[in-house]
């Protein structure tokens, strides 16, 4: 008999070490290892690649035809826009978000629209792992959304190997699993949720989704830290990553992709959570900017994700600090982009920082993700400082450079555009060159623009 074996793996990137380590090597994280015992293959089976194909034969790039029913739409056209204009049969796809934050809710409001798609004559099938949940608990929360469509199939089976015995059985077009941190391998020792049970279940799904054609997502819990649980491991195996991201305690959600195969990852879908479920938002500049007037720490930037333009109001509080070290707190935009600007503050306008804490909020609970922002959190810094408010039909937007110069962001005559529909009167903006000057100026705003932090300041700060 072989020698049963143990390894160590790290339970957030995957790494593995036939002893126990204190800090993972990879991905620097203290008391993530965990011990995982390996079950021996036989010889044929460790040498025998799983997903291996026996009658390969090959095809010119032209003699392959596309079905034009590869693509199956949902009836949310912001889920479709994100994952490049529907499901890709046979695709595996992720869903990653915090919990609470509605995956779940998204899937099965998506099912009933599948369920309704015909394909060669016949109504789609669904087959729902709710590992999870119970099936009452599904059906209690699928009556409250109205979903309840002729074929979902609900299943509670934890175990992998039975739900492929399942798919024997009902033969879905489509397979929900929620989540891969509930569900096991028989195969695999290591308790569920373990990296290295993610990573087999997603391996088993995988093969089944190619072979039998069934596309299939997997729902997965991200960290503390924001990462995908586990596994990093899983966003190489699978064909589309999306992110569903947001404050679960407030009500809009932003669905991201961050990896697709058959698509671009540059669009985002905007929703609203509601009583009844989740409800698309298709004017989403506006959702942002509920703030009081007059109250100084506050600018408001125009940003582009996807195909969409977003009104972010970005607020800052400056202070005298009661700590050696001034504290810097970013919510909703990346810390080291916060002390970048702070240092070109200091060294270009010549404040003093050492002694204040700053903290930067973007309000809405959605972080920003594109540069753009740089001025308008500059702009706000300031304000807060100087404690003069900047007039808050003003919009602002542009890139911070280094040396105090104010960067040229793309798409501005879009943003501006967006601005001006919804109130703004005057935007502080990069220098352009003359032709696209020629477009924004018809826009219907007073357009400043600046070259140099020093001047926005100025141009910020002036009371009209
Ligand atoms: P859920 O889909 O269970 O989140 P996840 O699967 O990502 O863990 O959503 C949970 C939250 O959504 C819960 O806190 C309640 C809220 N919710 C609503 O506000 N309205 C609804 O109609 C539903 C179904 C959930
Ligand atoms: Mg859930």
């Amino acid at each position: 008999m072989a020698k049963v074996k143990s390894k160590w793996v790290c339970q957030n990137c995957g790494y593995e070490s036939f002893s126990y380590l204190g800090k993972c090597p990879d991905c620097n994280q203290f008391g993530v290892f965990v011990e995982e015992i390996t079950t021996p293959l036989t010889k044929i089976e460790s040498s025998k690649p799983s997903n291996i194909v026996l009658d390969s034969k090959i095809t010119t790039i032209k003699d392959i035809e596309l079905d034009e029913k590869i693509r199956f739409k949902t009836n949310i056209e912001e889920l479709n826009r994100v994952l490049g204009g529907g499901f890709v049969q046979g695709s595996l796809l992720l869903l990653a978000g915090d919990p609470g934050i509605g995956k779940s809710t998204l899937v099965l409001q998506t099912t009933k629209s599948i369920c309704e798609t015909k394909l060669n004559n016949k109504n789609l099938k669904v087959l729902y792992v709710c590992a999870e949940e119970s099936p009452l608990q599904v059906k209690l929360r699928a009556k409250r959304l109205n979903v309840e469509p002729d074929g979902l199939y609900l299943t509670n089976q934890i175990c992998i190997d039975e739900v492929i015995k399942q798919i024997d059985e009902i033969q879905p077009d489509f397979l929900i699993v929620d989540s891969i941190q509930s569900v096991f391998c028989a195969s695999i020792s290591s308790s569920s949720g373990s990296v290295s049970q993610i990573r087999e279940c997603t391996n088993v799904l995988m093969r089944i989704a190619k072979q039998k054609n069934i596309t299939t997502i997997i729902i997965g819990h991200v960290t503390k830290e924001g990462n995908i649980a586990g596994p990093k491991v899983l966003e190489h195996m699978v064909d589309c990553v999306i992110n569903f991201e947001g404050d679960k305690y407030k009500q809009y959600r932003l669905l991201r992709c961050i990896k697709n195969r058959f698509g671009t990852i540059s669009e985002v879908g905007v929703f609203k959570m509601e009583d009844n479920g989740l409800i698309e938002l298709n004017s989403a500049s506006q959702m942002l900017l509920e703030r009081p007037k007059d109250a100084s720490g506050s600018a408001v930037v125009a940003t582009l994700e996807g195909s969409r333009i977003f009104l972010h109001e970005i607020q800052a509080l400056v202070g005298s600090t009661g700590y050696s070290n001034p504290r810097r707190v970013a919510v909703g935009l990346e810390y080291n982009r916060l002390l970048q600007v702070l240092a070109v503050l200091e060294k270009k306008v010549g404040l003093n920082l050492s002694k204040q804490d700053v903290y930067v909020n973007v309000v809405g609970g959605i972080d920003i993700i594109e540069p753009s922002y740089d001025l308008a959190l500059c702009l706000a810094i300031i304000s807060s400082i100087r404690d003069i408010p900047i007039n808050p039909l003003t919009i602002v937007i542009g890139e911070v450079g280094l040396l105090g110069e104010i960067r040229y962001v793309d798409n501005i005559e879009r943003r501006l555009k967006e601005a001006y529909k919804l109130g703004f009167k005057k935007a502080i903006i990069p220098k352009v060159n003359d032709n696209i000057f020629n477009k924004i100026k018809s826009i219907g705003l007073e357009i400043v623009q600046v070259e140099k932090i020093t001047d926005a300041i100025i141009q910020g700060l002036k009371q009209d």
